[in-house]
């Protein structure tokens, strides 16, 4: 009997959190819009490690299928040879250099998966899931699924006359083929019962709504294999098919985790708490995946959350209509941490979303470089000019200070929650950016370059209770960014001495850090290297 999604809640001593992104077709090099849903996952798996969580984080590749297949001959290369050259040269190096901290890489052309999804297959169909039939539909390939004939759009201009995929724009192809068949019809009732007992199984609220209406209207059986083109998966009773794509990648989430290989691994790791997913590949996740798994009696997964898209003149951002902007034309210009930060600060997660220069640059610049990195430099450069650089005791804390505390007290608990709970990556990063304009305000109001002059104990008591209060802060606000900008966290956390007594950065407990005072007197504070320095005047042709 499968699971319920709610009975994997949270990861403890044996269990892992795991999170997985799509595994990405690799008929191309990566774009904005891999790379947004890439960092979204970094950014929760990191901010669980923050908890004390065991985690567990996996990307990779979908390599089979029809549309792997004709991108290679088109490059005059065997599906394999592709694969192996965009894995390395494209794929593998934009997650090093965004700061991936996947704990695992799978492609579904490895051994360790493919021996696993016959294994699973031929399960299925000695338990009796899979029958032989016959299908004729559209087909697309960017999709790789079969579509129902009315959601088709009419084709106009170079494609007048053709019916066309509503997501990809191109016209589908008429495939008639005998192949087999998942009874995917025969879970309808079960996974409306699922998704009816676990309201949080797939986010957001109107993602929920899509899949529950489309699993109303009753399930056709699924194709499962492909006997028009040997790309993929054999299917072990009947090698002259392959296993249909989808199939073959959804089960990634099961053979990476040690699906019939290693048990321990398995049950301490499967099923994932959350897949991320974009929006048009969200039936495939909330519909067919747990189909599978009821059909095989395991666990289901606790979450799927579709993320929106980053849209490029009204359309889904894709190789086809990309903005000649890569993920490295940014980073070059903004910087890794700016970069991962920018997506999931401006887009509200699970909303589609554009991308502009301007507005990354404005929001940089009041933000990052203003907001944050100039109280950053201005604490330390304080702490240096009138302490010494050795941090003062909270000596004389009064009502203001106590202001604070309670700012950051709250801005924890609702970055935790947000961030680590709801996924709301946009809401979590404003809490933790609210909480540094209120300490840009207080040390404003607290003037702490007028109360210097005062050389009476008092005053020094004041001072030092202003500068350690303004410190004290930005050690919370280094724990708490961290998950999102990991070098420019380390570089406050360097600066604010506070490795030496507190240890490293990712060990701190993001629940903890608002617990006030861990920042001992005497620490040493330096003023580093400007966090968000001024931007370039960017590229002409940009
Ligand atoms: N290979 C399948 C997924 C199999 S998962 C078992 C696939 N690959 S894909 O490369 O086409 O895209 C996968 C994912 O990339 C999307 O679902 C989404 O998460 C991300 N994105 C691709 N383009 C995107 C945007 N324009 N905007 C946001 N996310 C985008 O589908």
């Amino acid at each position: 009997m499968a699971a319920t999604g709610s009975e994997k809640q949270g990861a403890n001593d044996v269990q892992s959190y795991y999170v997985s992104t799509p595994i990405y077709y690799v008929n191309d090099a990566p774009h904005l819009g891999h790379a947004y849903t890439t960092v979204a996952g970094d950014v929760l798996t990191r901010w669980h490690r923050q908890r004390g969580e065991k985690v567990w984080y996996l990307t990779g590749t979908d390599e089979h299928g029809q549309k792997i297949m004709r991108t290679a001959e088109a490059n005059g290369v065997s599906p394999q040879e592709w694969c192996d050259k965009l894995v390395e040269e494209a794929w593998r190096p934009l997650w090093e250099h965004l700061n991936i901290a996947n704990d695992d890489f799978i492609r579904t052309t490895e051994k360790r998966h493919t021996d696993r999804v016959q294994e699973f297959v031929q399960d299925l169909y000695d338990k009796g899931e899979i029958y032989k039939g016959g299908y004729e539909g559209p087909y697309c390939v960017g999709c790789e699924e079969y579509k129902l004939p009315g959601e088709l759009l009419d084709g106009e201009g170079e494609y007048a006359g053709q019916k066309l995929c509503p997501i990809h724009k191109k016209p589908v192809e008429l495939l008639s083929e005998e192949n087999y068949f998942f009874k995917l019809s025969e879970y309808t009732e079960r996974l409306l019962a699922h998704y009816e007992a676990n309201p949080g199984f797939i986010q957001p609220e109107s993602a929920r709504n899509e899949v529950v209406n489309f699993v109303k209207q009753g399930l056709q059986d699924l194709s499962i294999s492909r006997s028009t083109f040997d790309w993929g998966v054999p299917v072990p009773w009947d090698p002259k098919h392959v296993i249909y794509v989808w199939v073959d990648a959804l089960l990634n989430y099961a053979t990476a985790v040690g699906y019939n290989e290693n048990p321990a691994k398995f049950d301490g790791t499967f099923p994932a708490n959350v897949h991320l997913v974009g929006k048009d590949i969200l039936r495939f996740h909330a519909v067919i995946w747990p189909a599978m798994l009821m059909a095989q009696g395991l666990p289901l997964p606790g979450k799927v959350a579709a993320n929106g898209w980053l849209m490029v003149g009204g359309e889904k951002m894709s190789k086809s209509n990309l903005t000649g902007i890569k993920p490295q034309d940014l980073t070059s210009h903004f910087g890794v941490d700016a970069y991962r930060w920018y997506f999931l600060r401006a887009i509200a997660f699970g909303q589609d979303g554009s991308f502009s220069w301007e507005d990354f640059t404005a929001r940089y610049t009041s933000e990052l470089a203003n907001d944050y990195g100039n109280l950053a430099s201005r604490v330390a450069a304080m702490v240096g000019k009138y302490f010494g650089g050795a941090l003062p005791a909270d000596e004389a804390p009064g009502a203001a200070e106590q202001a604070v505390r309670d700012g950051l007290a709250e801005a924890v608990a609702e970055a935790d929650r947000k961030v680590g709970d709801d996924l709301d990556f946009q809401g979590g990063i404003l809490a933790v950016f609210d909480f540094v304009k209120q300490v840009n305000g207080y040390i404003t109001e607290q003037e702490p370059w007028k109360v210097a002059k005062d050389d009476s104990p008092e005053g020094r008591a004041r001072l030092a209770s202003i500068l350690y209060t303004a410190a004290e802060s930005l050690r919370a606000v280094a724990v708490l960014l961290n998950p999102v900008m990991p070098e420019t966290s380390q570089q406050l956390w360097d600066s604010l001495g506070a490795e030496a007594p507190l240890g490293a950065l990712a060990d701190q407990r993001v629940q903890d850090a608002g617990t006030w005072g861990q920042l001992p007197a005497g620490a040493t504070v330096t003023k580093g290297a400007v966090l968000f320095p001024r931007l370039e005047e960017p590229k002409k042709d940009a």
